[in-house]
């Protein structure tokens, strides 16, 4: 059983995305062992306990230092002995101690094709301002393992979506959660837990059929 730690910053609707495939089995062989927010208002810590999944916060403000609060975020998550760590709108920096201690154990949605439209800057509403704003016809949504880059490591999955006329970054950013993100994610997440995914070269393998 794959043991996952949820790491969130807002809504959570990813989050929920999550939990629902785990609970309609199209995740198998996982659970959530911990959903950690950076923020104690974030309404995704509320959809946690509301499903009896622990949660918690921890926030930069609370500590004197950057690197204080990386190495609290880090003990914390490894206290909870987990398998993989999925970044499900999580706006934090990850820290590089947590990036080589959890090598190709680490994912993140982004809502993009990657590489468009990410790094530095590009994360949320951000992401779909961008591309409005450089008016591609297709945008999507990208699930990545995370490296010590911003949105640099290897591709797990992606899909497309339309761009339409009259589009705004709210309407578009809606249009990418639910034809993208809350698919692929939790795809790419039940891909892990049935040891479907190798990394090799630095590109993420799928076995058997995409789909
Ligand atoms: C999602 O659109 C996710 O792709 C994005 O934040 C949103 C979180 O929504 N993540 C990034 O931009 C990371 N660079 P949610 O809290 O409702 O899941």
């Amino acid at each position: 059983m794959l043991k996952i730690a949820v790491l969130v910053s807002g809504g959570g609707t990813n989050l929920q995305a999550i939990m629902d495939a785990i609970e309609d089995g199209r995740i198998s062989n996982a659970k959530i062992e911990v959903v950690i927010s950076n923020n104690q208002n974030a309404y995704a810590l509320k959809r946690a306990a509301d499903r009896g999944i622990k949660n918690s916060c921890i926030s930069p403000k609370d500590f004197e230092s950057r690197e204080a609060f990386n190495q609290e975020l880090l003990s914390k998550i490894n206290s909870y002995n987990v398998d993989l760590i999925v970044l499900a709108g999580f706006l934090v920096v990850i820290p590089p101690q947590m990036i080589a201690a959890y090598k190709n154990r680490i994912i993140n949605i982004h809502p993009s094709l990657i590489p468009s439209f990410c790094g530095t800057g590009y994360y949320g509403l951000k992401v779909h301002e961008g591309a409005l704003l450089r008016g591609v016809k297709v945008t999507g949504a990208t699930v990545h393992f995370v490296d010590e880059g911003t949105d640099t490591g290897p591709i797990l999955s992606q899909k497309t979506v339309e761009v339409k006329e009259g589009d705004t970054p709210e309407i578009l950013q809606r249009r990418v959660m639910e034809e993208a993100e809350w698919e692929i994610l939790p795809q790419a997440i039940d891909w892990i837990a049935n040891g479907r995914v190798t990394v090799e070269d630095g590109k993420a393998i799928v076995k058997g059929s995409v789909g």
